[in-house]
């Protein structure tokens, strides 16, 4: 019934907000989900990160991620008139791939709408948590991963694509300040959820677009 997807760089606090939701949303129910990885695709994926294999097919493999776990997951969960909510979702591929893509691919943004085009479904909201690429890097820097994705000039584009994201779909976005306390963050976010959720109850259509 309502989809929820939850972005922004790594070292955002995206993950560490979309743990908190389940509980403090527990009254709704929600499916609580996450790209890559809800399938047994996102292991693929994980492999094709960790070995920074060829950007071609780590994005094909992000896009085979997102299809099973729509058909999987998201679908037959909108369908039975769930929430869900989304740890990453397509907008991380239309801007993390734009830079992986940049000069392997024309015009990277297009190809890859065009790969998701026809069969997605668009989120009725998306948390965008926008921190410096200075703050992420340096919560990124306690981790043990170090995936490719999180090096400063990457971040860094990815950071301004999501901008531009926001630029031509503002009704579908809720920028929260990364840097303010996860306490705050978690309330304003469950809020604007609440308030959504509220709103189709109320027997207002929900918006697909595809
Ligand atoms: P995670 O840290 O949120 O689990 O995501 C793993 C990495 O994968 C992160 O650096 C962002 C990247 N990513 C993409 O490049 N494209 C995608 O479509 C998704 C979902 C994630």
């Amino acid at each position: 019934m309502l989809l929820v997807t939850i972005e922004g760089i790594d070292g955002s606090g995206k993950t560490t907000l979309h743990k908190a939701l389940g509980p403090c949303l527990s009254d709704l129910d929600p499916v609580i989900t996450c790209e890559p990885g809800s399938t047994w695709i996102g292991e693929a994926v994980r492999r094709a990160i960790r070995e920074q294999s060829d950007p071609i097919a780590e994005a094909l493999l992000f896009v085979a991620d997102h299809a099973a776990h729509l058909r999987e997951v998201v679908k037959p969960a909108l369908a039975e008139g769930r929430l869900v909510i989304s740890d990453r979702y397509i907008d991380s591929r239309l801007v993390y791939q734009q830079v992986t893509l940049d000069g392997i691919i024309l015009d990277p943004l297009s190809w890859l709408r065009s790969v998701h085009n026809g069969w997605t479904i668009m989120p009725d909201l998306t948390i965008l948590l926008a921190v410096p690429v200075s703050v992420a890097l340096e919560r990124t820097g306690r981790r043990e991963s170090g995936e490719h994705f999180e090096q400063e000039p990457v971040l860094t584009r990815v950071y301004e694509y999501y901008m531009q994201l926001v630029e031509e779909d503002k009704a579908r976005f809720l920028i929260l300040d990364g840097t303010l306390p996860p306490e705050h963050i978690l309330k304003v976010a469950a809020g604007a959820i609440r308030y959504r959720h509220s709103e189709l109850k109320k027997g207002r259509s929900r918006k697909v677009s595809v």
